[in-house]
């Protein structure tokens, strides 16, 4: 099994695309915390077909996180392949892969035919696979679920329908598209599909901690973790994982660096990005203040931030006062 991915490690680590979160700055500070490979956030491609210089947007890739996935959602082979075409030229060095988003739940998505509905439709998939393998100069791969539901779980299946039409590594998130994001993702399920190819698969779904990583490769002889949740308001467990996989001891970090990092996201964000989206940062920093002493107070201020240098000010201040405070 060779990865069609230049990571620097022979199991990588990667964060998985998360619309919403998963943007250029995240990115970047995840890479900077050992993570060997990142997706942008999941992008239309009848959007970009059409235009839209926000779904154009998404496709941008700063040097400091290359290689980077783009990943792509649409059920139009045609369109889907142009678009590849498209990315390849113009992001040239940037992309190392495409991927194709076959696991949405969202029913906007699903009801387009796009996203996990892909799964209830093994053929219209893999002609979606086999066109866009053909007219992309990059590996493709795809992410998709254990199933549409429990009753009709093909991830085994589907696998095989990929691998056959041209996919070059597959991820499986264990969860089916009823579940959403609820119940435990089906390691099992994960292993059988790794079973079934002879392609990489990358495991996904519940990867918390050094630990849960572990099981996962365990349990499956995945080619790869993927790594979702896990690592809102939390890149530093990308080191976690490292070190569980090289078996050293892992020293979990501080409320301050923890808050150091929120700062550095923030800053990076408004320099970078739009700075009136400022309040996309909201949810950071919740993330990032989970579990510290005063972060009720922080998040409503947070939340009452009118400016992006007011946001500055009140993430550098609840900062300060964790400085000397006993954990
Ligand atoms: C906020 C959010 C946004 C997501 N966006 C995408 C997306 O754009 N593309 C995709 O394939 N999966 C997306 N997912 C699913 C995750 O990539 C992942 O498969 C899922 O969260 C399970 O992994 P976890 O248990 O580590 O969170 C999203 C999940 C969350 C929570």
């Amino acid at each position: 099994m060779t990865l069609p991915v230049f990571t620097k490690h022979k199991l990588p680590v990667v964060l998985a695309p998360m619309a919403g979160v998963s943007d250029s700055v995240f990115r970047r500070i995840c890479v900077e915390h050992g993570c060997d490979f990142t997706y942008t956030e999941m992008v239309s491609a009848k959007g970009l077909f059409y235009g839209g210089s926000k779904t154009k947007s998404l496709l941008a890739v700063s040097p400091a996180e290359r290689p980077c996935a783009v990943q792509l959602f649409g059920s139009e082979p045609d369109i889907v392949s142009d678009m590849i075409k498209r990315i390849a030229d113009e992001t040239a060095g940037d992309i190392a892969m495409i991927d194709i988003n076959m696991g949405c739940p969202m029913p906007k998505i699903t009801g387009n035919g796009e996203g996990s509905a892909l799964m209830r439709d093994i053929p219209k998939a893999a002609r979606l696979m086999e066109a866009a393998a053909k007219a992309s100069p990059l590996p493709v791969s795809c992410k998709f679920r254990k199933g549409w539901d429990e009753k009709s779980a093909n991830a085994v299946e589907f696998a095989r329908a990929m691998e056959q039409s041209g996919a070059a590594l597959l991820t499986v998130h264990g969860r089916t598209r009823e579940q959403l994001y609820h119940g435990r993702a089906d390691r099992d399920m994960i292993a059988r599909v790794v079973e079934a190819v002879s392609i990489p698969v990358f495991g996904n779904g519940d990867i918390f901690s050094g630990g849960s990583a572990l099981d996962m490769l365990e349990t499956t002889r995945c080619a790869g973790l993927m790594v979702a949740r896990g690592a809102e308001g939390n890149p530093f467990i990308f080191d976690e994982i490292r070190a569980a996989l090289d078996g050293v001891p892992f020293t979990p970090p501080t409320d301050v660096q923890r808050m150091d990092e929120a700062l550095r996201h923030a800053e990076g964000f408004i320099s970078e990005k739009d700075p009136r989206l400022f309040p996309e940062l909201r949810k950071h920093m919740s993330w990032y203040s989970k579990g510290m002493r005063g972060a009720i107070d922080f998040r409503r201020a947070v939340n009452l931030a009118g400016t992006p240098s007011e946001l500055l000010g009140i993430i550098r201040a609840f900062r300060e006062s964790l400085v000397g405070v006993t954990e």
